[in-house]
């Protein structure tokens, strides 16, 4: 203020001592008083911009999505898998050299649709390109912070024989899950109904997906995920989009979501982890569904995966697991809330369609045709299917037999209501 004063009055002097004050008055204004704040903003600036620079590579070609999103078409070779040391001198892998076949596998006669990506509408990538979804400054700026975007924060696995109720509950995740363990697994399959579930806040998110999970639940466990999800917090909308999952670690050092970190190799050049998919099913009206494979290349190593029947979207390399690097110990199929209960209340926030598995076809979601990889590299029904879910009262889940769903559940429900307070 006493500054401002004597500049005024200066300014009847000249020019120059104007435009000096002026000076002086910005930096008195900006130094003293707010360095902390704009020192610690301009590190977080900077590492906003180092992140995106990281997750972001140059593009060949931009599409602009509908939904607001931008695919970047990168360089097969500059994926950002390839910033990790131990891939350094990797040679891609353009084809996997096993592919497991099974009863389901050219299923060609379907009672629902097959779906593509919404950013499809504004263009496709060119051969030698992926599709990368772009991660804007905001997506970083809603993560707890820049190191945790694209992680998990807790353990979210469902551990149905030995229930751990309080690390369930404490993290608020919810599940319905089909799942088989007690043997050695090599890879597994569904095809999973997609819906649009209502989230009732940000930092919720409901999702249908399958685990392949290897080792205990300790520290150490390994898991590879893939399905569809809803999450405000990571993509800013309440849309459904394709996911990816991987930890060797318990959700604690290692892992991301979709291309978010170094590890999974995507080869594909028309489907785009982390993009939506489009369209998805109604109530009442037409049904979509896409159908997920993963499995262990029995040579390699590496765990490919496939979406729908025609697309190999890539693979995890063999190292970057322990036990997964053998076999899978445990599957589970199925879907997954997060249960804030923000105002005291059980979270409306809906798992699959938001209805009761009893509703059946086009009204509750689906998982059809399960399939697990067994010991010779063959995909089948697996036998003893079990069921598990913390609250059915909030979202259940109903296995059955039969005809061309080979196996199948129906899953979800709508969170709070009468009989989920
Ligand atoms: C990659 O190749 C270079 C040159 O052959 C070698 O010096 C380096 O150790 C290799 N790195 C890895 C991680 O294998
Ligand atoms: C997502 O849905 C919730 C209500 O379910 C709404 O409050 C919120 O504004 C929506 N967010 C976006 C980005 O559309």
């Amino acid at each position: 203020m006493t500054m401002g004063m004597q500049c005024f009055l200066s300014r009847e002097k000249s020019r120059f001592l104007l435009m000096l004050c002026i000076l002086l008055v910005f930096f008195i204004e900006m130094t003293p008083t707010t360095a902390s704040r704009s020192s610690s903003s301009s590190t977080q600036d900077l590492e906003v911009q180092t992140q995106l620079k990281l997750l972001n590579k140059p593009a060949v070609k931009s599409i602009k999505s509908p939904d607001g999103d931008i695919i970047d078409c990168i360089k097969i070779t500059h994926q950002p898998s390839f910033d990790h040391p131990l891939l350094k001198n990797h040679t891609i892998q353009m084809t996997p050299n096993f592919h497991p076949e099974g009863i389901f596998a050219q299923n060609k006669v379907s009672s629902s649709r097959t779906i593509t990506q919404l950013w499809h509408l504004n263009g496709r990538c060119p051969e030698g390109t992926i599709p990368v979804r772009r991660t804007k400054k905001d997506d970083l700026l809603r993560a707890s912070s820049i190191k945790a975007f694209g992680k998990k924060k807790h353990i979210t696995i469902p551990q149905p024989r030995s229930a751990a109720p309080d690390l369930i509950s404490q993290s608020g995740h919810q599940h319905a899950i089909a799942y088989v363990d007690g043997d050695k697994y090599y890879g597994a399959k569904a095809t999973i109904n997609v819906w649009e579930p209502k989230i009732q806040q940000s930092n919720e998110f409901s999702l249908s997906q399958i685990w392949i999970l290897g080792g205990s639940f300790g520290e150490d466990l390994n898991s590879i995920e893939a399905g569809w999800q809803v999450s405000p917090d990571l993509y800013g909308d309440n849309r459904t989009r394709l996911f990816t999952y991987w930890t060797s670690d318990a959700y604690q050092a290692t892992g991301c979501y979709n291309l978010l970190c170094s590890g999974f190799i995507q080869i594909n050049n028309e489907i785009a982890m982390g993009a939506t998919i489009y369209p998805v099913s109604g109530y009442h009206g037409s049904q979509y569904d896409i159908s997920l494979l993963m499995w262990k290349d029995p040579n390699e190593g590496n765990w490919w995966m496939q979406f729908g029947n025609d697309y190999v979207l890539g693979y995890w390399p063999a190292f970057l697991f322990s036990y997964l690097s053998d076999s899978a110990s445990m599957i589970e199929w199925g879907g997954e809330v997060v249960n804030s209960e923000s105002d005291g209340q059980h979270t409306s926030t809906q798992m699959g369609s938001g209805h009761f598995p009893k509703e059946g076809f086009g009204k509750a979601s689906y998982f059809k045709n399960i399939q697990i990889v067994d010991g010779s590299n063959n995909l089948r029904v697996p036998k003893d299917i079990g069921t598990f879910t913390e609250q059915s009262n909030c979202y259940d889940v109903q296995i059955g037999k039969g005809g061309n769903w080979g196996s199948y559940f129906y899953y979800g429900g709508p969170g709070r209501s009468p009989d989920c307070p």
